[in-house]
């Protein structure tokens, strides 16, 4: 039997991306990035909206185009619903309702922070790799959430714990800022880190109890040091700037997996071992976070899973994919599904 081949549509926050995928096969995936925000050290949202209607029709026509098929074998068209930015949004989803329309095919609607998850189930038949097995628990990194959350099936999922004020994304792009390095920072951290010390410096993180997060105290943290050295040296930042990247990705790294670990502990006392534990999101693009679970998963006993990189930050596939799971329960949606800025769970 062959399978479905579904149109996703990414439009939440400053990226525009297509994907077609046949089935969990992901045949072309197209991204166009916005570099106009980089000049205003973050996302402006009503730049992010006026570029997602530039960008959107030619995306699409791309990525029909690199799938290699004709726009009517097309099964279905999942768009990103929410949350994300409203603006933003409603370029995806106004598109996504018209070409459903207009080819006569179903609405599929898709949370973006499911989809993140689900990214781990996108194939590629030159490169298979093992996917987690229900259920599993995956801390989901972007730069607008950070989640520890219980995956029971494909959409049954339970947020164990959550950020109370930065997303770990947000903690990445406020450190950079305070150092001076372009928008969005964390990838910037990243490679900068990589020529540092990461035990060079250290800072204050606030300790809440349970299995939420917090990384306002970091943030403070990070700003206060910053001004008392350079009040010293003015030079400072430049002088030690990849020590300080490696220092603040490792301290942000351990505050993430300090919680994975105490989810693990907390839900599974009885299978703390042989269990699958996932990371996801833009974060998880980071390779700190990448070798940080792996060596955890060796010493606990858990399967660990790396996305794919090039589905770890805003991509289509993911919509897509998560589309195609939705397509295989026959979870349509009408022309009256409105996105959502916040998220629904
Ligand atoms: O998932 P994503 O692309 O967009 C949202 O849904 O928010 O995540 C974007 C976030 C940004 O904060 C960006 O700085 C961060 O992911 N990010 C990284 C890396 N790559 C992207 N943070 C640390 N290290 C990276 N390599
Ligand atoms: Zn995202």
């Amino acid at each position: 039997m062959s399978l479905p081949f579904i149109l996703g549509i990414e439009s939440s926050c400053d990226d525009t991306s297509a994907s077609v995928v046949e089935g969990s096969i992901v045949r072309s995936n197209v991204i166009a990035n916005q570099d106009i925000h980089r000049e205003f050290g973050g996302v402006v949202p009503e730049l992010a909206s006026r570029a997602h209607q530039q960008n959107i029709v030619p995306v699409i026509q791309t990525a029909i185009q690199r799938a290699n098929i004709d726009k009517n074998k097309l099964a279905a068209v999942a768009f990103t619903q929410g949350p994300g930015l409203l603006g933003s949004l409603l370029v995806g989803s106004s598109f996504a309702k018209s070409f459903a329309l207009g080819m006569g095919i179903p609405l599929i609607e898709v949370d973006h922070m499911q989809a993140h998850i689900l990214a781990h189930f996108l194939e590629d038949p030159e490169n298979p790799r093992p996917v987690p097995v229900f259920p599993f628990l995956c801390l989901t990194v972007s730069g607008g959430h950070t989640q520890i959350v219980l995956i029971r099936d494909y959409f049954e999922m339970e947020v164990l714990g959550q950020t109370i004020d930065d997303a770990a994304g947000e903690a990445f792009d406020k450190a950079a800022k305070i150092l001076g390095l372009p928008y969005p920072g964390g990838p910037v951290i990243d490679k900068l880190a990589s020529e540092g010390d990461p035990s060079r410096f250290s800072f204050a993180r606030s300790n809440i109890p349970g299995l939420n997060y917090s990384f306002s105290g970091l943030k403070t943290s990070i700003l206060y040091f910053i001004r008392d050295e350079l009040k010293k040296d003015s030079g400072f930042i430049e002088k030690n700037r990849n020590d300080l990247c490696a220092s603040i990705q490792k301290t942000i790294v351990e505050i993430l997996m300090s919680k994975l670990k105490l989810a693990v502990q907390a839900i599974h006392e009885t299978r703390y071992t042989n269990f699958d534990v996932a990371i996801a999101g833009g974060v998880s693009a980071n390779s700190a976070l990448r070798k940080a679970l792996l060596e955890i998963a060796a010493a606990e006993g858990w399967r660990a899973f790396i996305p794919q990189f090039q589905y770890t930050t805003d991509n289509a596939a993911m919509i897509a994919g998560a589309g195609y799971f939705k397509f295989l329960k026959g979870e349509f949606s009408g022309q009256s599904a409105a996105p959502y800025a916040r998220s629904k769970w």
